[in-house]
């Protein structure tokens, strides 16, 4: 008896996923697309205006070159050209992390949260390795929002501009995404 009782709220919980699936919506034929986008990435960690700030620092056994430990938080602005001043469409939002610790290579965790055109309010989150001394870096899109509900792809970072007394860089970026 005993052992009874305690199958029934397993034997519920089938019985209700099983009704939720059939009970679901005739499905759709969502297609999907694939869209590029070209943008530029504006990493200032210099001066007052500073959109990219180290909130902590180098771990005590971090060779001087590699940032080891160091994690900054960016509110990057992103625009349609290198200019700083050209047309803006959007920032991107995020932490990256000095995560290897024999060369300068980043863990990037950012949202690029657009704010132009028909992306206005839509989302691509990246995750992935950036050691920003290589000529090509390439990062998964692991998801997104709004137009980009459901995404999937692959950004392709290279570095425009970078001022090694001050670390600002201007970084051209190429995105890749699959989404409906
Ligand atoms: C910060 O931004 C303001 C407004 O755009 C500008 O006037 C100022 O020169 C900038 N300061 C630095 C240090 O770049
Ligand atoms: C983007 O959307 C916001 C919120 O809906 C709106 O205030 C803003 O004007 C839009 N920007 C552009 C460039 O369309």
């Amino acid at each position: 008896m005993a052992p009874n009782l305690l199958l029934l709220p397993f034997l519920l919980l089938i019985l209700l996923s099983s009704a939720t699936t059939t009970s679901s919506s005739p499905k759709k034929t969502l297609k999907e697309k694939l869209s590029h986008l070209h943008f530029y990435f504006h990493d200032v960690v210099s001066g007052r205006n500073a959109t990219a700030v180290p909130v902590t620092k180098p771990a005590a056994s971090s060779q001087p070159f590699s940032a080891f430990g160091v994690i900054t938080i960016m509110d990057d602005l992103l625009t349609e050209r290198p200019d700083p001043n050209s047309q803006p469409v959007g920032r991107a939002q995020g932490i990256y992390a000095g995560a290897a610790q024999d060369e300068l290579g980043f863990l990037m965790a950012m949202n690029l949260a657009f704010t132009a055109g028909k992306y206005n309010g839509s989302v691509l989150s990246v995750l992935g390795r950036n050691p920003p001394l290589h000529p090509v870096r390439e990062m998964p899109i692991v998801g997104g929002s709004g137009l980009f509900r459901f995404a999937r792809g692959d950004a392709l970072a290279r570095t425009h501009w970078l001022d090694f007394t001050t670390g600002d860089a201007i970084v051209e970026y190429n995105v890749h995404v699959l989404h409906y």
